[in-house]
């Protein structure tokens, strides 16, 4: 095929990136890359480059890039229908059978999925699903909304409200009223370093108990969270969290969402986190590993008590007005039956178990020793390095350094990509599923070196 050389140009002139910096990628001078293909857990770009993408594109290529039995199920959907709408109870075949699949993984107290297109809209629905359930329950109080510093839950109105990092609040006049924000439970950044693991959950637990008293118990209608924090920092969290944290959200009737939109479908090994750390959600936000990334769809599957409760609703008050054009897009839904059959094939779920318990020794043994790591955390196939500057004092490198930044860079420079994350000195981890140990052990020795090599 003939490249195009004005496309350098072409992209600075008429293209918005996302989560960029638009003023230096506009004047040529951010690393900008156009990726034009992928196969595994690698890409290439159009000079040849080609790397091994350790964190599966934004956490979301669970299978690997290149599986022609997706493309092939998206093709033979677009041939026979490309499209028809979900709205008053239109369905196609791909979408009732992926709805099927769905349920069939998810918790047994689940009830039903609707999809949508991404991580963030599906948020959305969740909040409004919350705000409908407490109003057909005649308590219009109830609104208000708890999720969690260093939470990520996309970035729309209501979601970049609860996702819980600076950047994405600043200047966008967020977060909106209705949603408060409590601890992280990110233990390694805990303020009081003589606290014990167990000290810090029981001192989270109290900390959301206060604010719901403090608010008012029948002004908080939900809590939400990701099983694992994954864009803000990759943090497991500490043992006996979410049983404390339940504790409190049950005792004053506060739904719990489960954001899996990262978890879903295997990421933890586990089909679901939910399962992985005994959550018994309301809601599970679901989007990346449902397809793989090969078509957008994401979804929010409901438990039996909401959806009780939203049956009521509209016997009493008439359809949902809730939906967009393209729920349950066929294609998407195609895309997403496939995905879930070749994860079962391929053992993905036991594989991000096995294969990330690997990942996590070996980058202890590489790096285990190096004076700036100071934590190296992860479960399943989600992993992540973060850098101190003393680590017997635990003190943090001043975030004009860029450290994160610096290390990712070196490791692109080994041919390897790794997230740094957005707040803190963090590199992530979060490859594709069917990652295999000689890949592996690629990605951590190019790290020794990129760590090396900054620090
Ligand atoms: C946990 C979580 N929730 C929601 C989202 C938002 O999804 P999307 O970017 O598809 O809107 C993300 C995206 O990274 C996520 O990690």
């Amino acid at each position: 095929m003939l490249k195009n050389d004005r496309l350098d140009s072409w992209d600075r002139e008429n293209f918005f990136h996302p989560s960029t910096h638009l003023a230096q990628h506009a004047r040529g001078e951010s690393p900008s890359r156009i990726v034009t293909g992928g196969d595994g857990v690698f890409i290439e770009d159009r000079d040849g480059t080609r790397l091994l993408d350790a964190f599966a594109g934004l956490y979301c290529v669970n299978v690997g890039y290149g599986r022609t039995e997706i493309a092939e199920a998206i093709a033979a959907q677009a041939k026979e229908l490309a499209y028809y709408h979900a709205y008053v109870g239109h369905g196609t075949e791909a979408s009732i059978t992926l709805a099927k699949m769905v349920m069939d993984r998810a918790p047994a107290h689940m009830s039903k999925v609707y999809f949508g297109l991404g991580g963030s809209d599906a948020n959305e629905t969740n909040i409004k699903l919350v705000w409908y359930y407490n109003n057909i329950l005649g308590r219009p109080e109830k609104k208000k909304i708890i999720s969690r510093w260093r939470g990520y839950h996309g970035s729309g109105l209501m979601t970049g409200s609860l996702t819980g990092l600076e950047l994405f609040h600043k200047k966008f006049d967020l977060p909106l009223d209705n949603v408060l924000h409590t601890l992280a439970p990110d233990y390694f950044r805990r303020e009081d370093l003589s606290m014990s693991e167990a000290d810090f959950v029981a001192h989270c637990a109290a900390e959301l108990e206060a604010m719901i008293d403090r608010e008012g118990p029948d002004t908080i209608a939900a809590f939400i969270g990701e099983p694992v924090l994954g864009t803000g920092g990759i943090v497991p969290p500490p043992a006996g969290y979410w049983e404390a944290i339940q504790k409190v959200l049950k005792k004053h009737d506060i739904l719990l969402i489960a954001d899996e939109v990262v978890s879903g479908f295997g990421r933890l090994g586990s089909m679901f986190g939910s399962d992985h750390y005994g959550l018994e959600p309301d809601f599970i936000t679901i989007a990346k590993g449902l397809t793989s990334a090969y078509a957008p769809l994401s979804g929010s599957i409901v438990s039996d008590r909401v959806w009780k409760v939203l049956e009521d609703g509209t016997d009493e008050f008439g359809p949902i007005g809730h939906g967009w054009t393209y729920s349950a897009h066929p294609i998407g839904a195609a895309a997403g039956v496939a995905n879930l059959e070749l994860i079962d094939h391929l053992g993905l779920v036991q594989n991000a178990k096995s294969a990330g318990a690997y990942l996590k020794t070996a980058l202890e043994n590489e790096l285990g020793g190096h004076g700036n790591v100071g934590d190296i955390r992860g479960d399943g196939m989600l992993c992540a390095v973060e850098f101190v500057e003393d680590r017997d004092k635990r003190t943090f490198f001043d975030p004009a350094r860029k450290i994160g930044a610096q290390v990712s860079a070196a490791l692109l420079k080994e041919g390897v990509i790794g997230r740094a994350m957005p707040q803190g000195d963090i590199l992530g981890f979060a490859p594709p599923l069917c990652i295999s140990e000689a890949e592996i052990d690629q990605v951590v020795a190019a790290t020794g070196k990129a760590v090396r090599s900054v620090l």
